[in-house]
């Protein structure tokens, strides 16, 4: 049997369209062609005058549905990503991406990408090789409901059928300002190149990728970025003269999750 020819992915939602990552997603995913919906609770500040601008509340389901509707793919980028306490990962973080997860899977959608983040593993070092099943070592409640949400997505892969990109986003900046980003840097132009990579039509099926740039100081599984066409060009050893290194001597010392490891509480002790 033949197999069917991949159908462009030209529609997108993109969700978290006014954060750090929405803000300059968006304009070069219009620059590339793609049509897209820019969803957020928060009205942009400066509205790209070329997106179809949403502002609405993902965790209300019913009106998510109607908004995804006519949508090829769905970017899934709201998140509370400051979440450190239990309370806090409420609603966005769970909540909002059941609703966008699985409403993306019974629509129809084709394609499905999560911003998920190395909070997953933030135990593990810096040293450790990243690939697709490197194990879950959540560093808090923000590490932990990310692993919710990759969960949620797996799930909708299985049940509904989408393609399903999960992007364990690492530090996502202009430049990278630490000795642990000489791992975990991942630049807004390789972000972009990764997300076009997972868009593109000869990328299928179901991944997990660790989002960095090229940075030779990181062992990475390239393997898994190259099935996808995902080229990244920027390095964070070119900027190493640059680097500070604000975990030394403490707890998050060698951890991915960097400063959002903390100390081991006492019983007893006060939050
Ligand atoms: N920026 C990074 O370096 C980085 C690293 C790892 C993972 N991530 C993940 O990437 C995603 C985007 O990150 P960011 O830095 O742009 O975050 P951000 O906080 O700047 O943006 C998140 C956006 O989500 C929106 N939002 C929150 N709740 C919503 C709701 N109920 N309905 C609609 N919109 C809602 C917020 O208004 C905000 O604009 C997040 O999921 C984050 O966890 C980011």
């Amino acid at each position: 049997m033949s197999a069917l020819p991949a159908k462009p992915c030209r529609r997108v939602l993109v969700t978290g369209a006014s954060g750090r990552i929405g803000r300059f997603l968006v304009p070069a995913l219009i620059d590339a062609s793609y049509e897209v919906s820019a969803l957020d609770i928060v009205a942009p500040q400066q509205p790209d005058p070329r997106a179809r601008s949403l502002v609405a509340d993902m965790t209300n389901r019913e009106e998510f549905r109607r908004l995804l509707v006519g949508h090829d793919a769905v970017i899934h980028l709201a998140a509370n990503p400051l979440a450190q306490e239990w309370s806090e990962v409420e609603p966005a973080n769970i909540t909002g991406a059941v609703s966008v997860l699985e409403t993306a899977g019974e629509l129809g959608l084709d394609k499905v990408i999560f911003a998920s983040s190395i909070h997953v593993c933030g135990y593990a070092t810096l040293g450790d090789h990243f690939h697709a099943n490197t194990p879950v070592r959540p560093d808090g409640p923000y590490g932990v409901s990310k692993a919710f949400g990759e969960a949620v997505a797996r799930y909708v892969h299985e049940r509904f059928g989408p393609s399903v990109f999960v992007l364990r986003i690492g530090t996502c900046r202009a430049r990278p300002l630490t000795i642990r980003e000489r791992t975990t840097w991942i630049s807004p132009a390789d972000l972009v190149r990764l997300v076009r990579a997972c868009l593109s039509p000869t990328a299928k099926g179901y991944r997990m990728l660790w989002a960095f740039s090229a940075n030779r100081h990181a062992h990475v599984d390239r393997s898994e970025w190259g099935a996808i066409g995902y080229q990244p060009s920027d390095d964070a050893e070119n900027y190493l003269d640059e680097l500070t290194d604000p975990e030394s001597g403490t707890v998050a010392e060698g951890r991915i999750g960097g400063r959002f490891i903390k100390a081991a509480r006492k019983q007893g002790e006060d939050s």
